[in-house]
Order: structure tokens, then C-alpha cells, then sequence
């Protein structure tokens, strides 16, 4: 079995061992919880596609304790340094292309099919002293299995990974609950966003020019492939106007009469924000989901969410979890 503990020095330095070793460890970041591998290992990048059952051409985002970290790595233009005074230590990824000599000891393997690095300096400060006792950053997808809900709590982890000598450092509950918006800053303070994520287009526009958005799975492999992501194993309905006995309901926003008595009858509710908060239901969403998917109710049933700021993110997500193959 997993184990799941706290992140005392003693703890993360028994992590950061098994890490060095070419093992593979969970660690709590503000967005999700990551399934991590030193980022010069083959071996141990290798066990992270191999538990998650993920596909071998798609990258890995590449963790850092600090900018002043990433520049030992990689060369960053203008635009991308702009972008990192501003949201780094956060949840914005940068596809970085210009590696240092340093920068060429991280193992091709953690690239998959890509040519360009993703990289973050994280604000989870478990996370950050983590990367500091590795000394070299740390290669991380979320730590689930390929397609299914992403972690924002270290027994979501744990569900996942039935494995032996498998270290869970417990960090409580992930404050975003969103993963990190990925950017490709191109010339001019111009970026293209490739996953929207917990940083809005709005914050982003107010350093540089927001470009159109793309899917990064569609970057990486043929187009339409990948479309099903972030799901729960029964099959989930967005844009529910109605549920029956056995569905369950996943709600945002006070209920008027005409929903609450469209919505009543089913097994269960739960609200991803009773107030209409954003980012409370951000926060919410992963959690929610994953108490949802049980085999007892037909499907989980997603009230109408608005389509701005971080509720764009949730509907992508949701879109995706909802896609059948
Ligand atoms: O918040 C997050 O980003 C979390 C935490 C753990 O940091 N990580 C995360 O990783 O969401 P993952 O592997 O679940 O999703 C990373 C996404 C994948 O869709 C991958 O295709 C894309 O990033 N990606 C990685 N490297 C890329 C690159 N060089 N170019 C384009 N997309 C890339
Ligand atoms: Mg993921």
C-alpha cells in the first residue's frame, strides 16, 4: 500500500531520497497534487508514465523552487521573464525552448513527442523545499491515472496508486483546485494559451496580449485524439436542467424553485458553490467529483456553470470529463 505522511524535514528528506534513487513520490502543489520523478532520471520518469498508464509522447511539466532556479536551466526572452516576475511562484506554466548546458542534463524522456520544455516555479512551499532537497527540478504530471480526476487531496492519491513503497506527502487540500494555465509566449508580449487553467485570461491580459486559445493535447498529437480527460469512471451530464432518483447532482449558485424542484429527487447534491463563488468551485470541483463517482448513481448530473473568468476553465474541464471516448 501507499503510504501517506506529514511533511516534516525528516519526511521530505526521505522523500527526496527515494526521488534520488529514481523512485517516484505525490507531492501537494497549489493546484494539484503531482506525481513526481527527478527530472535527470529516465528511470524514474519512466515509472511515472508507466503507473499512470499515460501515453509516452505526452510531456511532463518541469517543477522549480524559484525563477532563479529555472535560469540556471533555461534562457528566457523577454516575454516569458515578464510573465515570471508577475505569476511565478504560481500556477502559470511556460514552454520554454532555450535550454542552458544545465538545462540539457533533463532527460528527453520527461518530453514525450514534444521539443519544447514546460516549466513552473511552484508556491506550495511543501513543494518548494522538496525541489530544494533534490537540488535539480523535479518532472510532474498531475498524480492520477491517465484520464481520470485529478488529485486535490493526498487520499485522491492514494486511491490511485495502490502501490508498495509509494511515499504520499500530505499537504491537506489543494487551495486552487485547478491545474496551471500553460502559455507559449511568443514575440511582442504576445502568449497563446495551449490549457486554460487557474490563471484567467484576464489576469494574463493585463501584462500581455492573450492570443487565441489552443488544447495542448492537440499540439501534441493528431487533432480529436485525447478529448475525454478529468473523468469519472460513470458518466458524467453538463448543462443538466433535470436529474432523476438516481443521479447524482453536482450544483453552483443559490437554487431557484423551478431547479430545486427539478433537482430534488436526485440521490444526492452537492454544491460546488452555494454563493456563486468562482473560485470556491474551483477549489470544489475535483473534490466533489471524486465523491461523486460511485457506481451507485447512474451518472452525475453538472448544473449550467458561467462561462467566465475561472468558469471557463471548470467548462473545459467538465467538457472533457463529460466526452465519452
Ligand atoms: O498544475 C499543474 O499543471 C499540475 C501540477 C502537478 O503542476 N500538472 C499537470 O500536469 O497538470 P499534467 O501532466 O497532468 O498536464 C500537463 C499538460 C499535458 O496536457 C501536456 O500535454 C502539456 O501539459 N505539456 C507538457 N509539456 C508540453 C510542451 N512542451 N508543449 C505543450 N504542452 C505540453
Ligand atoms: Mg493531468
Amino acid at each position: 500500500m501507499a503510504t501517506i505522511i506529514d511533511p516534516s524535514i525528516p519526511n521530505l528528506k526521505q522523500v527526496a531520497c527515494q526521488l534520488l534513487n529514481h523512485n517516484v513520490a505525490a507531492f501537494p502543489t497549489e493546484t494539484v497534487y503531482g506525481l513526481g520523478a527527478i527530472a535527470n532520471s529516465s528511470e524514474g520518469i519512466l515509472k511515472i508514465y508507466h503507473y499512470k498508464k499515460r501515453p509516452l509522447f505526452n510531456p511532463l511539466i518541469l517543477h522549480f523552487s524559484s525563477l532563479e532556479q529555472v535560469q540556471l536551466y533555461f534562457t528566457l526572452n523577454s516575454t516569458q521573464l515578464l510573465l515570471a516576475k508577475h505569476f511565478w511562484p504560481g500556477a502559470l506554466t511556460l514552454i520554454l525552448t532555450n535550454p542552458t548546458k544545465l538545462g540539457k542534463q533533463i532527460c528527453k524522456t520527461s518530453l514525450g513527442k514534444a521539443t519544447s520544455y514546460a516549466a513552473r516555479v511552484v508556491q506550495n512551499p511543501i513543494a518548494q523545499k522538496l525541489i530544494e532537497l533534490v537540488n535539480f527540478p523535479l518532472a510532474a504530471p498531475s498524480a492520477n491515472q491517465f484520464n481520470h480526476i485529478s488529485p486535490t487531496l493526498a487520499q485522491h492519491v492514494e486511491s490511485s496508486f495502490p502501490l508498495n513503497n509509494f511515499l504520499i506527502i500530505d499537504g491537506g487540500a489543494t487551495v486552487l483546485g485547478l491545474e496551471s494555465t500553460i502559455v507559449k509566449a511568443t514575440a511582442n508580449n504576445t502568449v497563446t494559451i495551449l490549457r486554460p487553467g487557474s490563471i484567467t485570461n484576464t489576469s494574463l491580459a493585463k501584462y500581455v496580449k492573450v492570443e487565441q486559445t489552443i488544447s495542448s493535447q492537440e499540439v501534441i498529437t493528431a487533432p480529436g485524439m485525447l478529448k475525454k480527460h478529468y473523468s469519472p469512471s460513470i458518466q458524467l451530464h453538463i448543462n443538466a436542467t433535470t436529474a432523476t432518483s438516481q443521479q447524482a447532482v453536482l450544483a453552483f449558485g443559490q437554487l431557484s424553485s423551478e431547479e430545486q424542484a427539478s433537482f430534488g429527487k436526485a440521490a444526492i447534491i452537492l454544491n460546488l458553490s452555494p454563493q456563486g463563488d468562482l473560485s470556491e468551485a474551483a477549489h470544489n470541483l475535483y473534490a466533489m467529483l471524486w465523491q461523486l463517482d460511485n457506481p451507485k448513481y447512474t451518472s452525475i448530473a453538472v448544473m449550467p456553470i458561467p462561462n467566465s473568468g475561472l468558469g471557463a476553465t471548470i467548462n473545459e474541464r467538465l467538457l472533457k470529463a463529460s466526452s465519452k471516448n
